[in-house]
């Protein structure tokens, strides 16, 4: 079995999986999401995805008609029933379906999907040896702290990281690095890292949020504040974050060399802190 599914609180097969042709979130995008990551059988932070989750649907109007601790207990059934120990669990909600118009229907229901799928581990070498980026234009609208379904133009920035033998694209808006297309930017530079301050600009991350309380019990020098593009080539050392991506040293970005060319210190210490952590959190 490749997926486990559960539609409107129903276990479905893959094929009987469907939704409406006028499901808003198939016509609009009109609807959120999460990517939640089990390690061996324990839930990394699940509490603080739902927590997001949440917050998403009250910026966008959406009434979460099925209940969260209905989620809540799907997810995870359908891990246990999955019977797959290191997973991901794709959940999203949309405002359902309704004949098409721009304002909301008035008397829809959501829509709600929970896929669990098993997860291989990256490559090793890509935490030893660490990744090339690219940088791209943020051309996002500014409210990406929703976690909306509406990603074209992160798909268009992935695609571009693609076709450049890439593993990310990191997005500037003008001169200000903010993100990655499925991921947060940090970098270091004499010791002191530096990541976008978590406003309407950024995808407040999960895994942005576990590195900063991993870089406060090291009272390593921190910084939530905008850097520019320069700033980014000339740091010592540049890593990713976000649920799939974990813990992702940078070594190049658009074919130049950043630091030794290797993961830094401070990386590599974020990281293991990090593996440690997968290994204990399950709430
Ligand atoms: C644009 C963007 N930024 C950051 C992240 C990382 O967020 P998280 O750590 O919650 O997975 C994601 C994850 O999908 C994302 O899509």
């Amino acid at each position: 079995m490749d997926a486990l599914i559960y539609l409107n609180g129903e276990k479905v097969d893959y094929e009987n999986a469907k939704v409406s042709v006028e499901d808003r979130g198939f016509l609009f995008g009109d609807g959120i999401y999460e990517v939640i990551r089990v390690y061996n059988g324990r839930f990394f932070y699940l509490n603080r995805h739902i927590e997001r989750l949440k917050k998403g649907a009250e910026q966008i109007y959406l009434d979460l008609d099925f209940g969260v601790e209905n989620l809540v207990e799907t997810i995870k059934k359908a891990v246990k029933e999955s019977g797959f120990k290191d997973a991901s669990v794709y959940v999203q909600v949309t405002r359902g379906a309704a004949p098409r118009q721009h304002a909301f229907p008035s008397n829809t229901k959501c829509t709600w999907l929970v896929i669990v799928r098993e997860v291989k581990p990256q490559p090793q070498e890509y935490y030893e040896n660490g990744v090339m980026a690219i940088t791209v234009p943020d051309e996002r609208w500014t409210r990406c702290n929703i976690k909306t379904v509406q990603l074209l133009a992160n798909c268009i920035a992935k695609e571009k990281a693609k076709r450049a033998g890439a593993y990310e694209a990191i997005f500037h808006r003008g001169d200000i690095i903010t993100e990655a297309s499925s991921s947060n930017v940090f970098m270091v530079k004499d010791g002191k890292i530096f990541t976008h301050p978590a406003n309407n600009l950024i995808l407040h991350g999960i895994t942005r949020y576990a590195v900063l309380e991993i870089i406060k019990n090291n009272n390593f020098e921190l910084y939530e504040e905008t850097f520019s593009k320069e700033k980014l080539f000339e740091a010592d050392e540049v890593f990713l974050t976000g649920t799939m991506t974990e813990v992702m040293p940078i070594v190049k970005i658009d074919g130049k060399i950043i630091g030794d060319g290797v993961p830094g210190k401070i990386t590599m210490k974020i990281m293991e802190d990090f593996r440690r952590l997968t290994e204990t959190i399950d709430c």
